[in-house]
């Protein structure tokens, strides 16, 4: 079995993960909202590779990651809203489903079908770096097996991969720990409505003030609008039960504010929604590695990030499900 290999942030290593990607092969690097599993998104094998190498299923399209708003313009359509959104927000956490442009060069694979594309600038300084070395888009899924909590550090992408044969020579990029936490808002601008459909590291308020109001896609079920919101996510293998206020036997408490009973982990000790934005991943992982017999979570407010909180929370407590996301 080959390790992941976890590569400091020098220019020697950047040159090799360039090389890497436009060799076809995958390439892990930080973004500001979780890592991803990056691929050069024009070509099908590369784009493939991902698909097996995270089991996700084929159904369910990736988002392409460019360095800049004029690069994303080469691959999808603007309309008015884009140009309003992407100027409030990009670079940073937010994805744009918009039409792909016939002759944008990208493996179809990417879309999954879909005639849209998500497009994405992140805004952490090595993704830039990443992204401006390699000179292609890249399609990039947060770096986790399919329905596994996603990775906000090197180390959490170098044990997620440890253990399966697919990812011999797995280049990690490491640029620390990523300061969102959450993965990007998606919002689809394709057609008429605005519809908002994963909830993620810019509040739906900060986007309303550009956009107006939101339509939130109904994804709690077997059909969802996107096709990656399906109900099991961002699972640990202990179960999770949600809105605790006390403890039961064999449970470790992950708490957020003040807590009723001595804990380790704490999302934020002060209530404060974007410290428990960046912890909840890490500290799901931990609380994982301990084993408890359940991880009570304490009630985390349904406003600002604490929504995007809420959905991922919500989905890792859900049941294993037929139809998975990854
Ligand atoms: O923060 C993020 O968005 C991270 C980093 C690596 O950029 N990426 C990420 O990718 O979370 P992934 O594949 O785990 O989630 C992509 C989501 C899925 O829910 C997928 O269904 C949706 O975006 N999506 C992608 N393309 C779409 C499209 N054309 N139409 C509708 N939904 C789309
Ligand atoms: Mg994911």
């Amino acid at each position: 079995m080959t390790r992941p290999v976890i590569l400091s942030d020098d220019d020697n290593n950047l040159a090799r993960c360039a090389r890497a990607i436009s060799n076809g092969q995958l390439v892990a690097f930080p973004t500001e909202t979780v890592y991803g599993l990056g691929a050069d998104a024009t070509c099908d094998v590369a784009v493939s590779l991902i698909f097996e190498t995270k089991q996700r299923p084929r159904f369910n399209p990736l988002i392409v990651h460019v360095a800049d708003t004029a690069t994303a313009k080469k691959i999808v359509q603007f309309n008015s809203r884009a140009e309003a959104l992407a100027d409030a927000f990009w670079p940073g956490p937010l994805s744009l489903v918009l039409p792909r442009r016939r002759n944008c060069g990208l493996s179809l694979l990417v879309s999954a079908g879909l005639d849209s594309i998500a497009v994405r600038v992140p805004a952490h300084p090595l993704a830039q770096k990443f992204l401006t070395k390699v000179d292609r888009p890249i399609a990039a899924p947060s770096a986790n097996p399919s329905e596994e909590i996603s990775p906000t550090t090197a180390l959490h992408v170098f044990y997620s991969f440890l253990a399966d044969s697919s990812s011999d020579n797995l280049l990690v990029l490491d640029g620390g720990a990523c300061e969102v936490g959450l993965e990007s808002s998606v919002i689809d601008i394709s057609g008429e409505q605005t519809v908002l459909l994963r909830p993620g590291g810019i509040t739906d308020k900060a986007i309303e003030t550009v956009t107006g109001k939101l339509t939130v896609a109904k994804n709690d079920n077997r059909i969802p609008s996107s096709p990656g919101m399906l109900r099991r996510h961002y699972a640990p293998s202990t179960p999770l039960r949600l809105n605790a206020l006390s403890l039961k036997e064999g449970e470790i408490l992950l708490g957020f504010g003040p807590t009723p009973v001595n804990t380790q982990f704490n999302l934020s000790p002060s209530g404060n929604l974007v410290e428990a934005a960046a912890n909840l991943f890490a500290m799901l992982r931990a609380l994982d590695t301990a084993a408890p017999k359940c991880i009570a979570v304490m009630p985390i407010p349904l406003e600002g990030l604490g929504l995007a909180i809420n959905d991922r929370l919500r989905r890792a407590a859900a049941p294993q499900f037929e139809l998975t996301d990854t």
